[in-house]
């Protein structure tokens, strides 16, 4: 895909999924504003791209202020002239249970993810509105947002947040030709590593070189960053313009298309329900059939090869 004359910021790029999203949307023929709070790997990210004969340049500084997210449009538009993709990827985790978590376990996650996207989608929006020829945002959420992860309200929060806003502003957008989507990716990071059942895993994989075992990458939709780089490379593109407003999952070998929650099951009173209705409806009628919560955990590597 052509992404020549497009000009692209990725935030959180200096590593992982990001580094992997600057880098193909640069191979693609993409200027790319590269982000980081760590100023080593931003600088390595824009010169290994610039080596590639892409273009690059850096912005150091930790996404979620309004400052940052009119720095990162800013140098778009100063060093490139216009700004078509909006990419809000950087992240942190916080991981605790609820009884656990302190004010700034909660508010750290949701200033990176939740603010930080607001307020680099709003940057982005008011520039692209600007200039009156569409874009694109996209952004990060995670199966954690769509289903609720054991240890991660603040992430699970922030995450289903950014869908629920990417829904919104593909309405709100819809006019201006600007597509909003959020991608629901899975994939082998320093951040992925933190799951006790997947780092044996990955790190057999870093050491010998050898691709992710099959299952991983089938059942658990598990694979390299550069996996799910190329549906970021295909949302940037002409080819997505009719897509938006969707939750679209990737990793390993799989794609996904998210479902929208809807009403499930019904029932009506008339005059409306009293609780001791409700408990009595609940058994057989409404909630007779619950949904289903939490991102299943794989079988651990022993028991699934045998
Ligand atoms: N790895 C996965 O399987 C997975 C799954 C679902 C969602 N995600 C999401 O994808 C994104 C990238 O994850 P990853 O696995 O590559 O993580 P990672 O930890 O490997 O990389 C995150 C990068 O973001 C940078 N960063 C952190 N806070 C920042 C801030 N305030 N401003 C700018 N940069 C900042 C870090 O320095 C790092 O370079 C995150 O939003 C994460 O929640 C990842």
């Amino acid at each position: 895909m052509d992404l020549s004359g497009r000009v692209a910021v990725v935030t959180g790029s200096g590593r992982g999924l990001g580094l992997a999203y600057a880098k193909a949307l640069a191979e693609a023929g993409a200027a790319v504003v590269v982000n980081d709070v760590d100023a080593g790997a931003a600088t390595e990210a824009v010169q290994e791209i610039v080596a590639a004969g892409g273009r690059a340049v850096a912005v150091v500084a930790p996404v979620g202020s309004t400052e940052t997210a009119d720095a990162l449009v800013g140098k778009a538009v100063e060093e490139f002239g216009r700004l078509d993709v909006m990419v809000t990827n950087a992240g942190i985790l916080r991981d605790t249970v609820l009884w656990k978590m302190s004010d700034s376990d909660f508010d750290a996650v949701v200033e990176v993810h939740l603010r930080g996207t607001f307020t680099c989608a709003r940057a982005a929006a008011v520039q692209m509105r600007a200039q009156g020829t569409g874009g694109r945002l996209v952004l990060i959420s995670s199966p954690a947002g769509q289903r609720g992860n054991f240890g991660q309200g603040n992430y699970a929060a922030a995450k289903a947040g950014i869908v629920a806003m990417a829904r919104t502003w593909a309405m709100e957008l819809a006019r201006a030709d600007v597509t909003v989507n959020a991608v629901v990716p899975v994939a082998a990071t320093e951040m992925t590593k933190t799951i006790p059942v997947f780092a044996p895993i990955i790190e057999e994989s870093e050491r010998t070189g050898a691709p992710l075992p099959e299952w991983v990458r089938k059942d658990e939709g598990m694979g390299t960053p550069e996996d799910v780089a190329s549906l970021i490379v295909f949302l940037a593109s002409e080819a997505s313009a009719q897509v938006t407003g969707q939750a679209i999952g990737i990793g390993g070998d799989k794609l996904a298309l998210w479902s929208h929650p809807q009403e499930k099951a019904t029932a009506y009173a008339d005059g409306g329900w009293s609780a001791d209705a409700i408990a009595e409806a609940w058994a057989t009628g409404v909630g007779a059939e619950p949904e289903t919560f939490g991102i299943p955990m794989p079988a651990a590597p022993a028991a699934k090869e045998a």
